[in-house]
């Protein structure tokens, strides 16, 4: 099997890659960082630097991996070191809109566009994206952060999108978004605060709820939004 983590040097990536390679050994799996690679090394690890806001960079790491079982986008932003997310819309800035699109949106549709010929060699693939619930418009009972919630909005939508064009195109591939949860990482430390200690979660519980989802899932699951219980989410 060949698996393609795309965020990597995250803390879920991370704990995803760790997983996988604990319960399937054999997977070659294909990692991506950005600023910094971890120091993780592994025989069957095989890290890659990528941007996931460039194109021409996805395009180019396609091009080396045209056969590919799984992938999944790890990657994403909710602050910076500028911003937290909005409590009103009084705070709404452009480039921090902006920002949240480019790396929380437009990467899902730079590989599905980029990755689609290498999935479709495998004879059971999956394309699955981290999203967040608070992207549910249907969830959404407390408002804020509406950049976030606008950014994972939108990849749901073009997550729904892209099974429905691969249910013809790639028939036996999976497409799905997940939630994971409140987990334990750089980009939930500022909120954490206000998280109960049992529903903030460890990143190998993490991984390993969305690794055990995965094992259950078929093609006959894609399009579906599916939170770190194996529940189904409204979109
Ligand atoms: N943690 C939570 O509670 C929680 C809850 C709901 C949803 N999520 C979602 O889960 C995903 C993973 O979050 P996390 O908690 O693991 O956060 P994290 O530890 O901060 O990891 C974020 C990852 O995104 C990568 N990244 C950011 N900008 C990038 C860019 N331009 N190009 C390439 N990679 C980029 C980072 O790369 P570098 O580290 O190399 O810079 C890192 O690998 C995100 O999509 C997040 O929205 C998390």
């Amino acid at each position: 099997m060949k698996a393609l983590i795309v965020g990597g040097s995250g803390a879920i990536g991370l704990a995803v890659i760790k997983q996988l390679l604990q319960l399937k050994p054999h997977t070659h799996i294909y990692a991506t960082y950005f600023r910094h690679q971890p120091d993780y090394q592994h025989p069957q690890l095989h890290w890659h630097a990528l941007d996931i806001t460039i194109e021409a960079d996805i395009a180019k790491l396609a091009a080396q991996l045209t056969q590919l079982d799984v992938l999944i986008n790890t990657a994403g932003m909710l602050h910076t070191a500028d911003h937290l997310p909005e409590k009103s819309i009084q705070q709404f800035d452009v480039d921090f809109f902006q920002t949240n699109i480019q790396t929380n949106t437009i990467p899902t549709l730079l590989l599905a566009k980029h990755f689609m010929a290498s999935l479709k060699t495998s004879p059971r693939s999956y394309f699955v994206t981290v999203s967040a619930k608070v992207g549910s418009i249907e969830d959404n009972k407390l408002g804020g952060w509406i950049s976030y919630r606008s950014s994972k909005a939108a990849l749901n939508m073009a997550i729904k999108t892209i099974s429905i064009e691969w249910q013809t195109k790639l028939p036996f591939c999976c497409v799905v978004a997940f939630h994971p949860g409140t987990t334990d990482s750089a980009l939930s430390q500022p909120f954490q605060r206000n998280v109960a200690s049992h529903k903030l979660f460890t990143t190998q519980y993490t991984a390993q709820c969305l690794l055990n989802i995965l094992s259950a899932l078929t093609p006959k699951n894609s399009g579906q939004f599916l939170s770190y219980s194996g529940d189904t989410i409204a979109w």
